[in-house]
């Protein structure tokens, strides 16, 4: 297998590029083919079925490019359908689930963690589970913050609006002494100021796009696929609506222009 050839990162829409960002700061020989699903998101109020279907699609886009790797960096995504695509694909396939588990678990303190996200992750247990697995000694307390998703879509990030929905959603998980929360959707690290106005200054935040890229990059170089040219590579964007909303987030989340193309 060619260590040239791209990395590929899916999600339901604008969300995903804060993985795309975190791979390009940790990564930046590598090429990555993005593709955002427009069309179809949000993910995160949708079933299992569905967003599986979805996500098969998602994967079988990204397969055209002869990709080496694909990050589900959606959390609905990797909480419903992850098992299911690697028992249907070979190309080694990572979530963000794991990464932002084991990220929190190390470094928790007092052992209690929150987990916010959308209705699909937090009802999947799939944090819970993952936690569990690496440390059954931890409580983890979660709760969803599905209003987040459009606030961040409106682009209203520290509004006053966002700051009252934010307390109201986060007073449950201020009363269980945690000291860690993992923002468990693409979307909520753009909220960070705001969460943490709330959570205090002292929370861990643990941000699952930051801890997906530390893993794709100790896969890659466990197999002997990190690219080896010292150029930047270029990162090409693909969504399944028009691309004027992406691209106008796009610029927002990346903090440069970037283009986007239309499929299908
Ligand atoms: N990308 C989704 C996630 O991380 C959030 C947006 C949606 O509901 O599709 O869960």
């Amino acid at each position: 297998m060619s260590a040239s050839r791209p990395i590929g990162i899916f999600d339901s829409g604008v969300g995903g590029l804060t993985v795309v960002k975190r791979i390009e700061e940790l990564l930046p020989h590598e090429e990555i083919i993005y593709f955002g699903d427009t069309a179809r998101v949000p993910y995160g109020t949708k079933s299992k079925e569905t967003v599986t279907r979805f996500s098969v699609e998602n994967v079988e886009f990204l397969m055209g490019f002869n990709v080496k790797m694909i990050i589900v960096a959606c959390n609905t995504a990797s909480s419903l359908s992850l098992e299911f695509l690697k028992r249907c694909f070979k190309v080694p396939l990572i979530g963000v689930i794991e990464p932002g588990a084991k990220g929190a678990v190390d470094s928790t303190r007092n052992n209690r963690i929150g987990v916010i996200g959308t209705r699909a992750t937090i009802s999947s247990g799939a944090y819970e589970k993952a936690i569990k697995k690496l440390n059954s000694n931890i409580s983890l307390y979660s709760q969803t913050c599905p209003l987040f998703v459009p606030l961040v879509e409106e682009g209203w990030l520290d509004e006053d609006v966002t700051g009252d929905v934010a307390r109201v959603y986060l007073a449950p998980l201020k009363k269980r002494q945690i000291d860690t929360l993992i923002l468990g959707c693409t979307h909520y690290p753009l909220l960070s100021y705001a969460i943490r106005k709330v959570m205090g200054k002292s929370m861990l935040f643990i941000d699952s796009a930051k801890e997906v890229a530390k893993e794709a990059k100790g896969i890659l170089a466990a197999c002997g696929l990190l690219n080896g040219t010292r150029q930047r590579r270029n990162t090409k964007f693909f969504v399944s609506d028009e691309p004027d909303s992406f691209v106008s987030m796009g610029k927002r989340f990346l903090k440069r222009r970037i283009t986007a193309k239309k499929m299908g």
